[in-house]
């Protein structure tokens, strides 16, 4: 889902309205065990060449756009235990500054390697575009694909962010796929969810599950025509604001996308797909969909908070780092 909320004035009411009614089918539950089963479609096997070789299949979307800034070689040298891809617009520099200097730098976890990109479309702002390249030149975790970056594209800004990794990073293990407005507890993430030095998985995503039904309400944001998305329910999906699965799940997704048509609301389009292909998302209580304030003891526990600004984000983890020797 969308990480800002922004209604016009006039129309506050009617999208708390929505956004509530949203909440009221999207209750996770704890295990995926209880939920009620969705039929699950056959997966498409890959065929002997690596390609997805189902007859019926047609390349809806190609997504053969160009890059226009790429960090091809970040995977080369030796292959990441994560890769952070995080979603986000031109503008928001202090945001991808604040991830940097804290949760996002690659150097703090001494022995496990992690990768952070910034996922852009491009702006039809010259100057914006030409500042997001500086800035790319200076950290080199920027990669912008070639299509109008907006809203209603966000789904191409997941889509690239999987095939970057099937394409530049296939041997990574794990892929967290987050916005610029969340805060990760990257201790928590890897060595108490997906834990280094065991077994890695294969076609595992888990997140913040939500189990409900496209809006019909032209009004609200997550507004979803009947003709684009006609069944009343959608697949069990992970929210938007951040997701992990192992790495393989990258090319799966992307590959099933060319023949999946597209949905404007990239988590619910990334569900679609995973149930497609006959995987799972499973329920993780550490991934916070909504803002949750800020106290040492209750972070230490989370995975993922949403709306989190840069400044907050400073604050809590200098707070943190400061009190790392604390008990709770
Ligand atoms: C892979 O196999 C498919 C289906 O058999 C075929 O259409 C395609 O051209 C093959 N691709 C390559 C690169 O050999
Ligand atoms: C999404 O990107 C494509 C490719 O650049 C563009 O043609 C289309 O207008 C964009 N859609 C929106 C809603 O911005």
């Amino acid at each position: 889902m969308p990480s800002k909320v922004s209604c016009l004035y006039l129309l506050t009411v009617v999208c708390w309205a929505s956004a509530l009614w949203y909440l009221s089918v999207s209750r996770p539950s704890n295990s995926y065990a209880g939920q009620p089963t969705i039929p699950v479609r056959r997966a498409h096997k890959a065929g002997k060449n690596g390609t997805f070789s189902n007859v019926r299949a047609r390349t809806l979307n190609p997504h053969d756009f160009g890059y226009l800034v790429n960090e091809a070689k970040k995977c080369e040298a030796e292959a990441p235990f994560l890769v952070i891809l995080i979603s986000t617009t031109h503008k928001e520099f202090d945001a991808r500054q604040a991830i940097r200097e804290t949760w996002g730098d690659e150097s703090t976890l001494a022995d496990v390697r992690v990768v952070t990109l910034f996922l852009l479309g491009r702006s039809t702002d010259a100057v914006l575009n030409q500042m997001v390249e500086q800035e790319s030149q200076i950290f080199h975790d920027v990669v912008v694909e070639d299509f109008v970056d907006s809203y209603h594209n966000l789904t191409l800004k997941t889509l690239m962010g999987m095939r970057w990794v099937a394409t530049f990073c296939p041997k990574a293990q794990y892929v967290l796929k987050t916005d610029s407005d969340i805060f990760v507890n990257m201790e928590n993430l890897i060595f108490n969810l997906l834990k280094p030095a065991t077994k890695p998985r294969r076609r595992y995503f888990t997140g913040y599950v939500i189990n409900g039904g496209p809006i019909r309400d032209m009004r609200s944001k997550w507004y979803m025509p009947r003709d684009l998305y006609p069944e009343s329910k959608y697949p069990p999906f992970c929210s938007g604001t951040g997701y992990v699965f192992s790495a393989d799940v990258a090319e799966l997704v992307y590959q099933t996308s060319l023949h999946t048509r597209l949905l404007h609301l990239e988590d619910v389009y990334v569900g679609v797909c995973l149930r497609k292909l006959g995987i799972h998302p499973f329920q993780n209580s550490g991934f916070n969909h909504w803002k949750m304030a800020y106290s040492l003891c209750r972070y230490r526990r989370v995975v993922t908070v949403h709306q989190i600004s840069p400044e907050e984000m400073h604050r809590i983890w200098n707070d943190m780092t400061s009190k790392k020797h604390l008990k709770c």
